[in-house]
């Protein structure tokens, strides 16, 4: 018991780590993919429970999720031409804005990158997400309370200017990181509609406008 209980935290752990919770039971193969096996999926199903909008369902894995553990369990490289297509994939589904505005309003988009809460189970279903940008990134100066997961983006236009090219591409990684990078840990936070496209404008604007204390 004690030992299932052990592979059991373990095995989660990894899974969120690497933003891989849960697999795809109709995915083939299995048995060069641990989340694939069937005692594995019996764990799943043993020790998670749905609770309010938090459900079961988000422990089906998608393709990239799938494909990036199976590699990481291996200890292989994922094969080019498969990487190349899990992050065409990724392109071909971006969202861009409706109405060619990239930018929001850099206050609003600070709270958002500020702001860690969102889509648990004790959260109202509905209310704003936040994009929790400073857990991973190092974006405004003075606060040692910032993650670096992620590459520091101090500075960011600054450092890249704002155009055309350098807003699609923004707008693109924060719509799904994996349009560029198959297994990127970041959240999809416009694939997966955790964040609004008036949010993402927000925070864009965060990033990209002079007075923002990221460019300052
Ligand atoms: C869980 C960690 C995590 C969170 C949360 C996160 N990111 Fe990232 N982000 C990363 C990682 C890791 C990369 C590096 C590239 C990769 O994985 O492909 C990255 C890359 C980026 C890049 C590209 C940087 C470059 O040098 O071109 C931008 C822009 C970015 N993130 C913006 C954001 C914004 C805005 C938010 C909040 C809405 C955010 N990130 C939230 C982990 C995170």
């Amino acid at each position: 018991m004690k030992k299932l209980m052990t592979f059991t935290l373990a095995a989660a752990g990894a899974a969120l780590l690497s933003g891989c919770a849960g697999m795809n039971t109709t995915a083939s193969g299995g048995s060069d993919n641990p989340f694939a096996t069937e005692s594995f999926q019996s764990v799943l199903k043993n020790d998670f429970v749905s609770k309010g909008q938090a459900t079961v369902a988000r422990l089906k894995q998608t393709p990239h999720q799938y494909e990036c553990s199976k590699y990481a369990y291996l200890g292989q490289p994922m094969p080019a031409d498969l990487q190349k297509k899990l992050e065409q994939m990724a392109a071909d589904k971006v969202v861009y804005p409706k109405d060619g505005q990239y930018l929001g309003d850099w206050k609003a988009g600070l709270k958002i990158a500020e702001n860690g809460k969102g889509m648990q189970w004790s959260d109202k279903p509905g209310s704003p997400n936040g994009g929790n940008c400073l857990a991973c990134h190092k974006m405004i100066a003075n606060d040692p309370s910032q993650g670096n997961i992620g590459p520091e983006l101090y500075h960011y236009a600054k450092l890249r200017g704002n155009s055309e090219a350098v807003l699609k591409y923004t707008w693109a990684r924060i719509y799904d990181s994996q349009a560029f990078n198959a297994c990127s840990y970041m959240p999809p936070f416009g694939a997966h509609q955790i964040l609004t496209e008036q949010e993402m404008k927000d925070v864009m604007a965060l990033l990209m406008d002079p007075n923002s204390p990221v460019n300052k």
